[in-house]
C-alpha cells in the first residue's frame, strides 16, 4: 500500500493532509525518516510511526458520553474544556464528537473515527430521531403539543419536520425530532412562546444514554449497540 493512503485509513487527514505530513519529515518508516508520499510499504510487517506516534491501521472507536452542561462540544476549543477533555485516555487519531450540544445540554454524545456512521447519523436527509428529555419554564398546552407534532415553524420562517412528544408532567416531556436545526429545540420552544430551562439528550437512532453514566462519565459502546446503529432502516 502507498504510504500516504495507508495514513489516510489511519485517519491522519486527508491525503492531501498526509503528503503534507510526510514532506514535512514527520513520518518514518521501519524508523528511517521518509519524505516520498508513494512510497510503498507493507502495512503487515513494516512499523509506521508519525514523530513518536506509532501507527496502526486502527479499527473504529465508539464511545458513548454523557455530556455535562459547561463542556464545549468540539475536538479542541481556546476557551473551554471541550467534551474530548473529558475521555481521559489516549484515543486513535481522528476522534470527534457526532453532532453538537450547545454548551448547557447535558446528556448522550457519541465520539468516534468512523466518519460514514457519523455521516449516516447527522445527514438531514437520513431523519434519525433524536430524544430530548426537556423541561421549560411554563407549561406545555395540548395546542403546544399539536403544533409541534405537526411541525413547527421557527424563526427565519424555518418549518421543522413533525415531531413527538410525551408528556411527562406539566412543563416537563420527551420531545423526539428527526433533523438537527441550530438550536432547534430551544428555537421551537421560543416559536411557542416558551423557553427551554433544562435540555438533555437521551437518545439519537437507536442509541440510549446509558443509566448508569454519571455526568461527565463515558463507556465504550458494546458490539450489539454498533450493529444496531450501522444497520439503521432508513426513513424518507
Ligand atoms: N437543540 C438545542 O436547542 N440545543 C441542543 O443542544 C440540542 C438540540
Amino acid at each position: 500500500m502507498r504510504l500516504d493512503k495507508y495514513l489516510a485509513h489511519a485517519g491522519y487527514g486527508t491525503r492531501r493532509e498526509v503528503k503534507k505530513l510526510i514532506r514535512q519529515k514527520h513520518v518514518y518508516v521501519n524508523d528511517v525518516l521518509c519524505c516520498q508520499d508513494d512510497q510503498k510499504i507493507d502495512e503487515n510487517k513494516d512499523s509506521i510511526r508519525v514523530n513518536d506516534t506509532v501507527v496502526s491501521l486502527q479499527l473504529h472507536v465508539y464511545i458513548m458520553l454523557h455530556k455535562p452542561a459547561g463542556a464545549i462540544t468540539a475536538v479542541q476549543d481556546p476557551f473551554h474544556d471541550t467534551v474530548m477533555d473529558l475521555i481521559n485516555e489516549q484515543l486513535p487519531p481522528g476522534c470527534f464528537p457526532v453532532g453538537r450540544l450547545d454548551l448547557d445540554t447535558e446528556g448522550l454524545l457519541l465520539i468516534t473515527n468512523d466518519g460514514a456512521l457519523a455521516h449516516k447519523l447527522l445527514s438531514p436527509k437520513k431523519h434519525v430521531d433524536k430524544v430530548y428529555y426537556v423541561e421549560s419554564r411554563n407549561p406545555l398546552e395540548d395546542g403546544d403539543i399539536k403544533r409541534l407534532c405537526e411541525g413547527i415553524e421557527i424563526d427565519g420562517g424555518e418549518s421543522c419536520l413533525p415531531a413527538d412528544v410525551r408528556r411527562i408532567a406539566e412543563n416537563r416531556f420527551l420531545l423526539t425530532i428527526r433533523e438537527g436545526k441550530y438550536h432547534q429545540v430551544k428555537r421551537m420552544m421560543i416559536a411557542l412562546n416558551n423557553e427551554v430551562i433544562y435540555l438533555k439528550r437521551v437518545q439519537m437512532g437507536s442509541l440510549r444514554l446509558d443509566d448508569s453514566l454519571k455526568k461527565g462519565e463515558y463507556r465504550y459502546l458494546y458490539e450489539e449497540e454498533i450493529e444496531r446503529l450501522k444497520n439503521r432502516k432508513e426513513t424518507t
